[in-house]
């Protein structure tokens, strides 16, 4: 290979390299397998070692540099990084609206605002110099921060250079939203300049589930876990030797640019547009509005998102669009009043870890529940936390009485964190996990290879199977109103009851002389009893109680099998074929079914008379659609998406929430979204209603 063979080639797979960076990194859409990426790179490394000469800072094999000599320099920031004053709650934020902007702008004067989610993690200031990455610093106090330049080489959502404006494949109007109207607006457009030079700003943050994963990591290796994401985020950054920092999950999103020179930008929604298009990942739930209104109302619905997100969001920052009116309004210390963050409720507090207690649950999982110093948490009162199990309170040296950071994060229990070990008075105690089963008595086992240990006496445990009543009676199951956790222990106790077919054998004689138990009360319950013998056969499945197999799993199940002989004599692989069902739910069906206890409660339950076999499986209107998978997006015009979604699959389709290569087509309507912008970017086709009604006849 000629020198200038070699040229063109480097320059070809640094190109392939930093698009597929960029596709993975900003667009959230990978186009190269992970495998090829490596080739790819690996080829790359191999031509740079072979000619040196062919090197740059900016390659995409540059990421990882050698560790910082021994503290991180420090960097006086041209322009002060700010905070942002906040709002903790709907009325702060109207009073800002009217005692700071309408005040001082005056109440006639036309405002927009841009809402952009505030991640829980921390800010950075990134130096481009013609295109190339030169500086990166932390925040600091706002005046001075710290060079880590080298370990936010390592963050791939970082681009090492600039994007041309030209290349085909930039989104150039923002973030799936419409261009916001307002004459000013599309009369600025979007400035095609590479900037001289540029000060881009924003969060390196980590995902929720990357942040878990990597304490899991640290947990195996015995080394020190993070309290939360935001706190592993600044750890990861703050390593010396950056090839530390590159094998952590770190991703950044820009929100703001310091001093910019060489090309000029009148607000901030024009400013996200342009931060997009020169390369850098920008939050896609940003938005524009007219109307504080609408602020006040996008605020609101992202605190119902809150628990959707992939990460830790701890407000949004409502920010005035215009630089012009920026200026005017000003900062006050290092707060801006242009800027305003309005707040979540806190779900993370310390409070006291009174007691330890374990609960043995309806499988026989024994796990260890913290009771509490009661603690207002994102809006309730927590008396009682999760703790996972005995490997997790070991792990992180949970001891009674020590102060703890407690976590609740929407529908997940919740649960503890750590513990706040400066806070030790020495009083705590190491709390030894019980060798046997506090219920029955029975020695604890383990399986190779789980967390968990479980009381093995299955068929016998009075703790188990009062979960397992619990279970089978509730509202997803079978129903059976007037019988909760309290009357289970009760009839458990009494004997009357030894697995849950026992239920059916229950009658008024039993409850002569029980304290509590009129015979009014008594006909209803045995009244709700016998009516649960007509549920179908999909809650009979979810009330048996087998792993993973929850409502979803179970109607599956019950439409296809039909009945409950049929699916006990499946085999795993019948189940595992089926649309939705993997070997996960196939391997636990089996084993359910293998143990002779559970066939012999079926057989008990069919002779009580429960309905033990499905309803026929419906009937096609055609198979006109069989094979084509729909996505639903937008609002149609006369169909609601349900409808919608069963025309579709009385015709033999199937309705998938993502797109994706294999969606044979995007059913679209009014105010579609980022789905609709997936198609086109995939070239699926796009339906209206209308055309989707042609299809079908
Ligand atoms: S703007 C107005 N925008 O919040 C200048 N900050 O309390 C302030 N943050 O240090 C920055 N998301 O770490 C801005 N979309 C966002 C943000 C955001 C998170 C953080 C940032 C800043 C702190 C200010």
């Amino acid at each position: 290979m000629t020198i200038s063979d070699a040229r063109h080639r480097v320059e070809e797979l640094r190109s392939v390299l930093d698009e597929a960076n960029y596709r993975y990194h900003v667009l959230d859409d990978p186009t190269l397998s992970d495998a090829a990426y490596d080739a790819l790179m690996r080829e790359l490394r191999g031509l740079e070692a072979t000619y040196p000469e062919l090197l740059t800072p900016t390659s995409p094999t540059q990421r990882v540099g050698a560790p910082a000599a021994s503290q991180f320099a420090k960097v006086r920031h041209p322009q002060l990084m700010l905070s942002l004053e906040n709002a903790m709650n709907e009325h702060e934020l109207h009073e800002w609206h009217v005692n700071r902007v309408q005040k001082l702008l005056g109440p006639e004067t036309p405002v927009s605002f841009v809402v952009e989610p505030k991640i829980d993690g921390l800010a950075i200031a990134l130096t481009y110099e013609h295109g190339q990455f030169v500086q990166g610093a932390t925040r600091g106090d706002g005046e001075i921060g710290e060079d880590v330049t080298a370990n936010l080489r390592t963050v791939r959502g970082i681009p090492l250079h600039l994007r041309p404006s030209t290349s085909g494949t930039t989104q150039l109007s923002l973030l799936d939203e419409p261009a916001p109207s307002g004459s000013e607006r599309d009369a600025l457009g979007l400035p095609s300049a590479m900037p001289t030079r540029i000060e881009v700003r924003g969060e390196i943050y980590m995902r929720t589930a990357d942040f878990e994963a990597l304490n899991e990591r640290l947990a195996h290796r015995r080394e020190k876990l993070f309290a939360n994401a935001r706190n592993a985020a600044a750890g990861s950054l703050r390593q010396k030797d950056p090839s530390i920092t590159a094998d952590r999950p770190l991703r950044f999103f820009a929100y703001a640019v310091g001093p910019f020179t060489g090309v000029e930008l009148a607000s901030q929604w024009q400013t996200l547009s342009y931060l997009r298009r020169l390369g850098f990942p920008v939050n896609q739930d940003v938005r524009y509005f007219e109307r504080f209104a609408d602020v006040v109302t996008y605020c609101n619905a992202w605190m119902e998102r809150r628990d959707q997100l992939a990460y830790e969001a701890d407000g949004v920052v409502v920010k005035v669009d215009a630089f012009a009116q920026q200026r005017e309004l000003g900062v006050v210390q290092r707060d801006p009043r242009w800027a305003i963050a309005f707040k979540f409720p806190a779900r993370e507090a310390v409070t006291r870890l009174l007691n330890i207690v374990v609960n043995v649950g309806r499988t026989g999982v024994v796990t260890p529940n913290a009771e509490l110093e009661p603690i207002e948490l994102g809006g309730v009162t927590v008396r009682n936390a999760s703790l996972h199990n005995e490997a997790y309170l070991r792990e992180r040296d949970i001891r009674v009485g020590d102060q703890v950071m407690v976590k609740r994060a929407g529908d997940v229990i919740p649960y503890v964190v750590g513990p706040v070990t400066a806070s030790r008075t020495g009083n705590e105690q190491v709390w030894a996990f019980p060798e046997v089963c506090p219920a029955c008595g029975t020695p604890l086992e383990r399986l190779e290879g789980e967390a968990a240990w479980r009381c093995p006496n299955f068929g016998i445990c009075p703790a188990q199977l009062v979960r397992r009543i619990e279970h089978f009676v509730s509202r997803s199951a079978m129903d059976i109103v007037g019988i909760g956790e309290r009357q289970a222990e009760q009839f458990v106790s009494l004997g009357w009851i030894r697995d849950v077919a026992d239920l059916y054998s229950l009658t008024p004689e039993h409850f002569v002389g029980v304290e509590g138990y009129g015979s009014k009360r008594v006909a209803n319950l045995l009244q709700a009893i016998e009516a649960s013998k007509q549920r179908p056969l999909e809650r009979v499945i979810v009330g048996l109680g087998i792993r993973f197999v929850g409502t979803v799993a179970a109607t599956t199940l019950a439409t296809h099998f039909g009945s409950l002989e049929a699916l006990i004599e499946a085999q795993p692989a019948e189940i595992e074929a089926i649309e939705g069902m993997g070997p996960v739910v196939a391997a636990s069906v089996r084993e359910f079914f293998q143990r002779p206890e559970n066939r012999e409660l079926v057989d008990r339950l069919r002779s009580a008379g429960l309905q033990l076999t499905g309803a026929a499986p419906r009937e096609r209107a055609s198979d006109s659609l069989v094979g084509k998978t729909f996505v639903l997006t937008g609002t149609l015009p006369t169909l609601t998406r349900e409808a919608a979604g069963e025309l579709i699959k009385n015709h033999g389709g199937k309705i998938s929430e993502s797109v994706s290569k294999k969606t044979s087509y995007v059913v679209a309507g009014a105010s579609a979204g980022s789905k609709l912008s997936r198609a086109e970017q995939l070239g699926i086709p796009i339906l209206s209603e209308e055309q989707l009604l042609a299809l079908l006849l």
